[in-house]
């Protein structure tokens, strides 16, 4: 969205607040935690994301940060750029800003990775992005932590989040978790927003479920 274009329709903005942020206050926002934008990852959480002007400019730089370090081999690129992607997140209520978030985010990385990695691009990897995307990038009402239907309206089921993490090589683990319980937790942690997952795993009514797999085939359980 350019800042010529911050309003879709009257309608949006009446029914959801939905104003997008021009690219010169994302940027001059993002610049506030720039350490952060620029650790591989660490982990953004947009509650009420659109269509994704603050994850983008995140993953752009985790990605620049990504190719300064690993450009010359290209599976550490590899493995590095899952790492960033997968470190993103967001929430919207509508899900047209759901899918062209997801897609966005999609396309910056996959433009990276062709650039850096040219031939030594596989498929697998790309549907394994796609896949971390639609786990992190969630149609639901931050309000009520619910997720919703198209219309919008609540359904009964929780929002759930993936935390990603490589355990050893190339395994990638996949722990999840409700939006609900990692939100009372981080509620008691004071003031440090990347910690959303660091918590105890085995603390009832919190942790839902792992996965474990090669980070190319995270999609197998889908
Ligand atoms: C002001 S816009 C901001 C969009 C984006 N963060 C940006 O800065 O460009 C607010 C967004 O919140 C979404 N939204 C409104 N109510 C919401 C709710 N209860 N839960 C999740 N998203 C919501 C709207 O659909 C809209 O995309």
């Amino acid at each position: 969205m350019t800042s010529n274009n911050q309003i879709k329709s009257k309608k949006r903005v009446r029914d959801h607040g939905e104003v997008f942020t021009s690219e010169r206050e994302v940027k001059a926002m993002c610049d506030l935690v720039k350490e952060e934008t620029e650790r591989i990852d660490s982990r953004f959480l947009e509650p009420a994301c659109g269509d994704g002007n603050f994850l983008a400019e995140i993953l752009t730089r985790k990605l620049e940060i990504v190719k300064k370090k690993y450009k010359k081999s290209p599976l550490d690129y590899e493995k590095n750029a899952v790492l960033a992607v997968s470190s993103i997140y967001g929430v919207d209520i509508l899900i047209d800003n759901v899918i062209a978030c997801r897609e966005r985010l999609f396309r910056l990385w996959d433009k990276a990775y062709s650039a850096v990695c040219k031939k030594e691009c596989n498929d697998e990897t790309r549907q394994a992005v796609r896949f971390i995307l639609s786990r992190n990038i969630v149609c639901g009402n931050a309000l009520t932590l619910l997720c919703v239907d198209e219309n919008g309206n609540d359904t009964t089921d929780p929002i759930v989040f993936s935390e990603w993490a490589f355990i050893t090589g190339n395994m990638l683990q996949r722990s999840d978790y409700t939006f609900a319980e990692l939100l009372n937790e981080s509620d008691s942690e004071e003031n440090n927003q990347t910690s959303l997952f660091d918590k105890q795993q085995n603390e009832e009514g919190i942790f839902l479920k792992k996965y474990v797999s090669h980070y190319r085939r995270v999609q197998e359980n889908g």
